[in-house]
């Protein structure tokens, strides 16, 4: 989308850190804005950072489905429709994969994928059905391109992020949605308070030390980039139509290992070409040749 202004934003998880900040450039654009938040604190605080005229803010869970389908309603009743959905809202679980529980899987999986999926289904078909284009950005992370160890179920969330994002680009460009994956590096945010939104439900965990420990590691926010920055970055990557939108330049060589270590991995055996013929429209996604083809221009 080349025009924003007086278009309509929806941000999960939009009253904190990275979302607020994608939430003050899309505003900034001159959209109007809806924030979708499940904590009153972060609300309220994002109440005084926005333009209050043209922002909706709301409380919900993006893991309660009919709450979803309602909100929605009420966002079409005050701004008529949606045209950037930013899948944003995440919680972090971290620490060595053997102890964790089922808690610790379910309950970063259903607000990591489960609250991207469920923005998909209630958004998707009322933004195709209005028919005026839009964009829909996914919160993945460089975790989710650079799988690392002590983040097992946190990476698997945002590799699938990713990998939903760049299926449904292929699918849905044509018909006048674009998606992009965000795969930010370290921002300053409240990720690390993540566990007071953990419900009574998925209370049981393995990763009460590391937690602690995590905690500490607090300290190096310094180092990370500020949420302001990263939510330009994105707003950038939406008027440029980015399929990855990416906020760091110190995990190239990672990217490139990781690239290398895929292609290296591919067997020097004889093709066959009626399979290769079969299957080239379907595993060469047009969105990574166009993204390729198009070089940096960060
Ligand atoms: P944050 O904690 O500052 O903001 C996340 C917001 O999501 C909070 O306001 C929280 O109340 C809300 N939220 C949590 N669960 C929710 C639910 N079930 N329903 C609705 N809202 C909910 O954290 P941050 O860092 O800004 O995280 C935003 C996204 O960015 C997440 O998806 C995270 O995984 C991703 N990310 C963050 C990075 C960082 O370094 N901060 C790096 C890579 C990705």
């Amino acid at each position: 989308m080349r025009e924003l202004a007086g278009k309509c934003a929806f941000v999960t998880g939009g009253a904190s850190g990275v979302g607020l900040g994608m939430a003050r450039a899309f505003q900034g654009a001159g959209m109007n804005l809806v924030i979708a938040d499940i904590r009153d604190d972060h609300l309220a605080a994002a109440k005084a950072a926005l333009d209050s005229e043209r922002t909706l803010l709301l409380k919900l869970d993006v893991t309660d489905r009919a709450a979803y389908a309602a909100a929605a309603d009420a966002v079409e009743a005050r701004f008529g429709a949606v045209h950037l959905l930013a899948n944003n809202a995440g919680v972090a679980a971290l620490g060595p994969v053997e102890l964790a529980r089922f808690a610790d899987w379910d309950w970063v999986t259903s607000v990591n994928l489960g609250g991207v999926i469920n923005g998909i289904v209630t958004w998707l078909p009322r933004m195709l059905a209005h028919g005026q284009g839009g964009h829909i950005v996914n919160t993945a992370s460089m975790s989710g391109l650079l799988p690392h160890a002590g983040a097992a179920i946190y990476t698997m969330t945002k590799g699938a992020v990713i990998a939903l994002s760049e299926a449904m680009r292929a699918e849905l460009e044509p018909r006048g949605i674009l998606v992009s994956a965000f795969c930010p590096g370290p921002v300053q945010s409240n990720i690390a308070d993540a566990g007071r939104t953990r419900p009574a439900e998925f209370s049981e965990t393995g990763y009460a030390e590391s937690d602690k420990r995590r905690q500490k590691g607090a300290e190096l926010q310094h180092l990370f980039r500020p949420a302001d920055e990263a939510g330009q970055r994105v707003l950038r990557g939406v008027l440029n139509d980015e399929l990855y939108i990416l906020t760091h330049s110190e995990f190239r060589d990672g990217l490139q290992d990781r690239a290398a270590a895929m292609l290296a991995a591919v067997p020097e055996i004889a093709e066959n070409p009626a399979l290769k013929a079969q299957y080239a429209t379907l595993f060469r996604n047009p969105a990574h040749a166009a993204e390729r083809d198009r070089g940096s221009r960060r």
